[in-house]
Formats: C-alpha cells, structure tokens, sequence
C-alpha cells in the first residue's frame, strides 16, 4: 500500500527554499520522503495536498479538542473580527475569557499569552519574584517550551547521556543557550520521591519553582505515581516553593480543570494553552491571588502586543463554551478508552510486548516494555525503531498517530465510534503486515 504524494513532495521542496528544513518548528520535520504538506483539516480528519486523507491522532500536538475547523469556534472568531481584532485596550472577550478560566479551573487571576512558551516562562519570572529566589526543579524528559531555563534534560534528549540517576546531569537541548544559566535549573527524575525529597532539602533557599506537567505529554505519557504529585505540593508548602503545573498539555483536555481536578491536587499557577483554544493560538497563567499580586507595572514585566487580542479570545471562549455545555470529555474519555483497549488487544494477539500509557484523552503505545514506565529513563527502554514501522503501515492505511512513541495519541470530540472502528482496523491490518514482514522499509528518524 503506498500513498501518492506527487503534489505533496514537490511542495516540501518549495518550502524547503526559503523554510529552514520546509517546517515552522523542528518538531514537524520527519524526513524529506515523509513530511507532509497539508492543505485542508475537518473533525477528525486531515488532508495532504494529494488529496489522501487521514483520520488524525497528532491533532497538532494537542490543542484540537473540539475537531479540526469546529463550527461553533470558527462562526464565533469569524463573527468577532469583524469589528477588529487589536486594540491596546481590554475587550469583553478577554473579561469573558478571564471568568471561563477561573470558574472551570479554580485559578483566582489570570493573564493571556499567546503559545504555552510564553506561559511557562512568565510564570517561572512571577514564581522568581515571588519568592526572592533564582533557581527552580523540573523533571528529566519534560518539555515545557522553547525558552532558554527550561531547555534541559528534555523529552528531546538521547538515550544514555543523563548521567547517573543519584546525580542527573543537566543536558543542553539546543546549541545558542548560555551555559552558566543552567546554574539554575535542577533536573530530577520523573516520580524519584528520595531524590525530589534530597534535592529541595538540600537546595530549597535557592528554589524558587517546581514546575511539572502532571502527566509526562512529552515523553510517552507516563503517569504520577500515586503520592506523587502530593508530595510536590508538600514540599512546596513546607519550603515556600512555588508550585507550577505544566497544563500545556493536560489543561482542558484530562478534565475541564485540568490535572488539578484530575489528580485532586491544587498549583499555585497553572499554565495552560492547546485545548484552550481548539487550535487558534492563545494560551494562559492562573494563578493564587496572592502570588499573581506581583504582576503590576513597576513590580513583574508581563506583556505582548498579541496578549488577549480578538481571534485568540474569540476562539477560546467557543471551546471553553462548548466544553461546558456538551458531554466533550465524557465522550472523549469514553471513546479514547474503547481506543486503548482495542490497540491493547490487538497487540496482546499478535505476541508483541507493550505497554499503554496515560489517559483515553491522551495516551502512548510503548512497544518493547513490560511494565508502566515511571520514568523517562524507563520511556527510553521503548522499541522507538519498531513503533515508528508500525506507525508508516498505520498512515498508510489513512491513520496518524506521531511516529515518534514520545508524542501521546491525542484525541477529539469529532472521534467518535465509528471512527475508533475504523481505526481499529487500521490498526489491526498494520500489526499484521508488520508481523508478517511485509512492511516496507523506513529508515528510522531522529
Ligand atoms: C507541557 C508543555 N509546555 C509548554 C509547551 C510549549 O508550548 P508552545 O509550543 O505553545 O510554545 C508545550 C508544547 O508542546 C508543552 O507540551
């Protein structure tokens, strides 16, 4: 089974002139075979610019929670631009907005950015001044955007170079970052009690943060042992740390509010973007009233010309609407779980270790392993060479997961049981090649 894609490749090399590697972000690029170039996105499906469509699991990268071109969130952003779109001035929609987010998710204050790097790195400048303190804890194989501090022991970092777990080593994801920052920045293993416990008890008069995606949305999905995620927040309220959850992600997507209702543990700023916005860019730091007190002029800068504008709030009020009035997580939640069970049985059938990770909303299918990771060094004990077969027989057959095993399955509202069906199938007839031998050979991407 091979995919025409003429049209799709001739318009990779054209973007590939002017476009470093033809993508926006790094993320995107596969390789030059295999990047696709898309031209068109309905409910659950996707279309490349030869016409071949795709039921899509990628939903780009999470924020799709609704459907790709979801009516109620387009008919609203094209109904309020019409009277503009920027202003320098508060709008209703951001007031509107402003109320949705604490009554959904229990933040006391919030301030509008526009991608979820701009978020984590304000709440990181808000935790700083907070507290009179520099540095901050993150875990080994989270991501939480493209600023400088949080660019170490990512989910993008090989196998083999973090060093002992008793002493982590701190490991630059990018070339172009200062090397004294990482002074900083403490890396801790995911889920590691005795080595959180160590270092905030050795190291907390400097330890301004801890920032945490509840569950690991980078790095295949691995779940907070239980006591996990509350012995953060103890450690936080007895060391005067800040706590920052990391609902890039999880944020209106595992629950309407979030990991914190999810895991029944409180932040004290949550930064959120993806499922607020059902694509459109727009993202968001709550917080306690008490520590987001320090935003004001003269005290902490936080501030864009784009922050709150009129597409971003339009869009996000849609979504958070529709979550609010329709069963969009119950369905979701329902759908998603009938998904991994399936992928879950089809792979036990077929004699090939696996393990499932993470929720029906968002979940990664880990070949080779045994047991749940609880780490991202476990993540990294992952067949990634094999997943990535599996997933070139899945696409295919006109299914699209990432074809990297660290990026969850994410779904939306617009999949619904006939589209689980049908992707059970897929799924079903791609193990079979794969088992068989009959799959064609890929050369494995970084
Ligand atoms: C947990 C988390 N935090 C932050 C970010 C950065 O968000 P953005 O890509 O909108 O800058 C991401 C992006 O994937 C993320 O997954």
């Amino acid at each position: 089974m091979t995919r025409e894609l003429k049209r799709t490749q001739e318009l990779f090399q054209q973007a590939k002139q002017h476009i470093p590697f033809g993508v926006n972000s790094n993320f995107r690029y596969w390789s030059d075979d295999t990047t696709l170039v898309v031209t068109r996105g309905e409910g659950p499906y996707i279309w490349d610019a030869d016409g071949n469509r795709y039921i899509d699991y990628r939903l780009g990268f999470g924020p799709i929670i609704l459907g790709h071109a979801y009516p109620a969130v387009i008919d609203r952003v094209s109904r309020e631009i019409r009277n503009g779109t920027i202003f320098a001035w508060t709008t209703p929609l951001e007031i509107e907005l402003a109320e949705r987010i604490v009554r959904l998710t229990g933040v006391e204050k919030v301030r509008l950015t526009n991608t979820g790097t701009e978020a984590t790195m304000h709440a990181l400048r808000i935790a700083r001044a907070y507290t009179d303190r520099d540095a901050f804890i993150k875990f080994e194989g989270q991501y939480h955007g493209m600023h400088d501090y949080v660019l170490f022991s990512t989910a993008s970092t090989p196998r083999g170079v973090l060093g002992a777990r008793k002493s982590p080593i701190n490991v630059q994801t990018s070339s172009g970052i200062p090397e004294d920052i990482q002074q900083y920045v403490y890396n801790v293993p995911y889920n590691d009690f005795r080595m959180l416990e160590k270092t905030v008890r050795e190291s907390w008069t400097e330890l301004a943060a801890i920032i945490v995606e509840p569950i690991m949305g980078n790095a295949g999905a691995v779940m907070p042992k239980p006591g996990w995620l509350e012995l953060i927040r103890e450690l936080c309220d007895k060391y005067e740390i800040v706590l920052i959850f990391d609902e890039v992600k999880t944020g209106f997507r595992i629950a309407r509010g979030g990991a914190q209702e999810y895991f029944g543990v409180k932040a004290d700023l949550v930064t959120y973007a993806k499922a607020l916005g059902n694509g459109f860019p727009v993202a968001a730091i709550g917080g306690t009233e008490e520590i987001m007190s320090v935003v004001r002029p003269g005290q902490v800068a936080l501030g864009g010309t784009y922050s709150g504008n009129v597409v971003a709030t339009a869009a996000a009020n849609a979504t958070l609407d529709t979550l609010e009035k329709e069963p969009v997580l119950e369905t979701i939640m329902a759908n998603g779980r009938k998904l991994m069970d399936g992928i879950d049985e089809i792979l036990t059938r077929a004699g090939i270790p696996h393990v499932i990770s993470g929720v029906p909303s968002m979940f990664a299918v880990l070949l080779g392993l045994e047991h749940q990771p609880e780490d991202f060094r476990d993540y990294q004990d992952s067949d990634a060479y094999l997943y990535q077969q599996l997933v070139f027989q899945l696409i295919d057959r006109g299914v699209m997961p990432d074809i990297d095993d660290r990026e969850p399955w994410f779904l939306s509202y617009s999949h619904d049981e006939r589209i689980i069906d049908e992707t059970l199938d897929a799924f079903e007839s791609a193990v079979n090649a794969l088992v068989k031998g009959e799959v064609t050979y890929h050369a494995p991407i970084a």
